[in-house]
């Protein structure tokens, strides 16, 4: 029998459309699942397809033209151990695992380590846009071996989406990179979510507008700068009415925010990097306390916020207001979320093209949007940017925009209209261009506590002061 190009293990959704989408590029696909009846059901749903079933991983394996391409599209986490474990005994120098999992980046570095002993190569990549997304061209971030890169870049650039004719595939960095620019990539779904989120609030609890009116207002948005996939679905959710109670579907829908971890993943090594990720953070944060609702449902009848203070200026101008406020907050959360990819970069020493990084988030991906060809060409302009708001063009909307963000915020906290991710982004904007931070001051503290030192303004060196003598 004649062997097929690629193999696929885990028949869940996203390995099911995968599979169909490779097939459908015109290559053959062998497909193998734990549980036999995963099997058994995709190729019911098959007929016509290029895909050839198989039932044991030895038949699997065997099935595969040499160096064999199998793409691990299973549970993250021991599933994926359990899986790489049941299949190395048969594998060859040579062959290439994929895995395509939402996969935490230290074990993709782990895996391709260990892997790479028994010279296997592995590729942890990052697979965005969801279920449709893996079925019609999904946004692709492959990490690993460059050279098993190469033998996959075909097939990986034949099914991902496409941009202007670009592919939305492109090759990454070693080891963990792939799957560290898809954590990246969700940290950044979470801030852009949030802002999004606190515009709907101020002008659903400040203007008192209907969701027929917002779907007109985000409609709109998405003509110009803010046009984006987010934007357009969050229009088009507006629009849906509950076929029960015929309310607008979103006023029906309970207000905790449900969340799988990766938002938190890129928070925490923010922490461990050292990199200010405010927005991110604040998003997943968000997320947590709107999870309290219980909490929340009984302080709301404890503690009490301002009386409503209409803001100043027409309805039109304060929606422009808040539209020009959540384009600079999404600006400052792209530079935050580059910054720390650029931080991970040279701690792992991964190279990071971030010009490429933003074209294969263009397509495919939830994060897709118009604005991601300024970051491409802001990168293009100076490929060692430190930081995306000194980008000429982003540093015109910034001085620009700041104003209505600082008028969004005020009538946000005039009315206790919860805003932290605009909040954030403010206190980091203004953080960020502050030559000089009161940190001067937490710098005597520590050497007044715990005699930790400081450096001084005027001279080199590591001082000490005794506070207490005169
Ligand atoms: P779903 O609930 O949609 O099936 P899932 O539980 O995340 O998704 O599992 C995704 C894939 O990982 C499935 O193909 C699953 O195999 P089964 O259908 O046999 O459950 C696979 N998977 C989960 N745990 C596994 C394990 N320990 N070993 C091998 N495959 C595993």
């Amino acid at each position: 029998m004649s062997k097929q190009q690629i193999g696929v293990v885990g028949l869940a959704v996203m390995g099911k459309n995968l599979a169909w989408n490779i097939e459908s590029r015109g290559y053959t696909v062998s497909v193998y699942n734990r549980s036999s009846e995963k099997v058994d059901d995709m190729l019911k749903e098959s007929v016509g397809k290029q895909i050839v079933g198989t039932y044991s991983v030895e038949e699997f394996v065997s099935s595969l033209e040499s160096p064999r391409k199998i793409m691990l599209m299973v549970q993250a986490g021991a599933a994926t151990d359990a899986t790489i474990n049941s299949l190395l005994p048969l594998l060859d120098k040579g062959d290439i695992l994929i895995d395509g999992g939402n996969t935490y980046y230290k074990d993709t570095i782990r895996r391709n380590k260990e892997l790479s002993e028994h010279g296997i190569h592995f590729i942890g990549t990052g697979v965005s846009g969801g279920e449709e997304g893996a079925l019609t061209g999904p946004s692709i971030m492959p990490g690993g071996q460059k050279e098993a890169y190469e033998l996959v870049a075909p097939i990986f650039e034949a099914i991902s989406a496409k941009v202007n004719g670009d592919a939305c595939s492109i090759y990454i960095g070693p080891d963990g990179a792939g799957h560290y620019v898809k954590m990246v990539h969700n940290g950044i779904e979470y801030a852009d979510m949030q802002l999004i989120a606190e515009s709907y609030f101020l002008m659903k609890n400040v203007l008192n507008l209907s969701a027929d009116e917002l779907h007109e207002v985000f409609a709109e948005w998405n003509k110009g700068e803010l046009d984006s996939y987010l934007i357009e679905i969050t229009a088009d959710i507006f629009k849906k009415k509950d076929a029960e109670t015929g309310k607008p579907m979103v006023d029906v829908i309970l207000d905790k925010a449900g969340q799988k971890g990766t938002g938190k993943w890129t928070s925490q090594s923010a922490l461990d990097l050292g990199t200010p990720l405010p927005i991110i953070t604040e998003s997943v944060f968000a997320r947590f306390i709107s999870s309290l609702k219980e909490e929340r449902v009984k302080a709301s009848k404890v503690l009490s916020g301002p009386a409503p203070v209409l803001p100043e200026g027409s309805k039109e101008e304060v929606i422009e207001a808040i539209r020009r406020a959540l384009y600079m907050s999404k600006i400052a959360s792209y530079a935050q979320g580059f910054a720390q990819m650029r931080a991970a970069s040279e701690e792992y020493d991964w190279n990071l093209q971030y010009g490429d990084i933003a074209m294969i988030f263009r397509g495919g991906c939830i994060i897709r949007a118009q604005f991601l060809q300024k970051i491409k060409e802001a990168y293009d302009r100076d490929p060692g940017l430190l930081n995306l708001m000194l980008d000429e063009y982003f540093k015109e909307i910034v001085e620009s925009y700041q104003a209505a963000l600082r008028e969004v915020i005020s009538i946000a906290v005039k009315n206790g209209v919860p805003v932290p991710g605009f909040s954030t982004a403010l206190s980091y904007y203004d953080s960020y261009r502050t030559e000089t931070l009161p940190a001067n001051l937490i710098q005597a503290q520590r050497d007044y506590f715990g005699a930790h030192t400081y450096q001084r303004v005027d001279k080199d060196g590591t001082f000490h002061t005794e506070w207490l003598e005169d």
